[in-house]
Parts: structure tokens; C-alpha cells; sequence
């Protein structure tokens, strides 16, 4: 039997009602067998990066983070746009995962859940541009723009429309064949 392919979900929302929460724990849901899929936990308790802290021993919440990033085989991340941009909570993560390396040479792919078309287009541009930086290898096939509404999200915090879900479990595949090639 081959080894499990590992995914890391991370959402760039802190907020406990998330759609882009939701759709990172969907995935887990969704994980086929042979696949193992984790949502970070621990983006809000991150420090503000200060580069002379990035230093042994780390702060145990980097310490964390950057243990599920080397254990995952490929990242996936649902964000929302603030203010035309990446969330800074988002961007605090990735710029102490760049100092790590974990993220050098790793399968990433985004899920946009814009309830609007053409919505967080600049925030995926401009994660597309931090990703680079960190060395990340995107998957485009496997980056997807699916519209979650947030009462499309059921009572149980997954998303609950099918043909949603079928898109974002395509998705998913997309990028553990990424990994397997
Ligand atoms: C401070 C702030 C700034 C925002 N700026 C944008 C923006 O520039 N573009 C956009 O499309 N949506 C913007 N939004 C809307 C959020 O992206 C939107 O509500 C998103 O669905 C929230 O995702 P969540 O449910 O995962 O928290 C902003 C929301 C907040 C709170």
C-alpha cells in the first residue's frame, strides 16, 4: 500500500463562522482513502513575525507550525480579501513558514469561495506572488473558484451543497495527483 498523501488546509479567516473555515474543514470530509487531510489550528495564536525571534528556540506556536507544514506533502488554502489583499494573519503565517523552508518545493493550491465572480481576485494575485517567494510549486489545475455562500454552510460547519462539494473534492484530487506524480 503506498504512504498516505498528507494535506495541510489552512483558512486565512479567524472568524469561528468562516466560510473559508468551512470549505478547509469540508475538505477533510472529503479526504478518499489514502489521503490524510488536517486544518491548521494555530494562525491566530502566531506572533507578529520579528525576524530575531525566528531563532532556536522558536515560540512553541511557530514551533507547531511549521511541524504540519513538514509533515504535509502539499498545502491547500481558502482565504478571504481584506482591503484588496491576503489577510494579514495569512501573510504573518506565510512569512514565518518562509523562514522554515517547509514550504520549498511543495504542491499548493487555493480554493477562492467568492460568494461573487471575479471577487478576491487580488488577494489570490497577490498570494500568488508570496507563494513564488516562498519557493511553492502551484498547482493551477488545482486551484478552483467555487462560490460558498454562508448559508450554504450547514448546521454541522461543512458545506452542505452537493455539486459545491463536488467541486471542491475535484479540486482536492487534482492536487493529491500533483503529489503523486
Ligand atoms: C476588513 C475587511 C476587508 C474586506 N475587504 C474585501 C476586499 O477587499 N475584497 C472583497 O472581495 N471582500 C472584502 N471583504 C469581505 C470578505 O472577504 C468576505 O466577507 C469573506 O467572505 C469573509 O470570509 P470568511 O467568511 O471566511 O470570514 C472584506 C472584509 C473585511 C472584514
Amino acid at each position: 500500500m503506498p504512504d498516505p498523501v498528507h494535506i495541510l488546509a489552512i483558512s486565512g479567516s479567524l472568524r469561528p463562522a468562516s466560510t473559508n473555515s468551512a470549505t478547509a474543514n469540508t475538505l477533510v470530509s472529503l479526504g478518499p482513502a489514502g489521503v490524510q487531510v488536517e486544518v491548521f489550528d494555530g494562525m491566530g495564536a502566531l506572533p507578529h513575525l520579528n525576524p530575531d525571534d525566528d531563532a532556536h528556540p522558536l515560540p512553541p506556536t511557530v514551533a507547531h507550525l511549521r511541524s504540519r507544514l513538514a509533515w504535509a506533502d502539499a498545502i491547500v488554502i481558502c482565504t478571504p480579501e481584506y482591503a484588496g489583499g491576503v489577510p494579514g494573519s495569512l501573510k504573518n503565517l506565510l512569512d514565518w513558514a518562509v523562514g522554515g523552508g517547509e514550504l520549498y518545493e511543495k504542491p499548493v493550491a487555493w480554493i477562492n469561495i467568492s460568494a461573487s465572480s471575479g471577487a478576491a481576485k487580488d488577494a489570490h494575485e497577490s498570494l500568488r506572488i508570496v507563494l513564488r517567494y516562498a519557493g511553492t510549486v502551484l498547482v493551477e489545475e488545482a486551484c478552483v473558484s467555487v462560490p460558498v455562500a454562508r448559508d450554504a454552510v450547514g448546521a454541522d460547519g461543512l458545506v452542505a451543497d452537493g455539486e459545491t462539494r463536488r467541486v471542491i473534492s475535484a479540486a482536492l484530487a487534482a492536487l493529491v495527483a500533483a503529489v503523486r506524480r
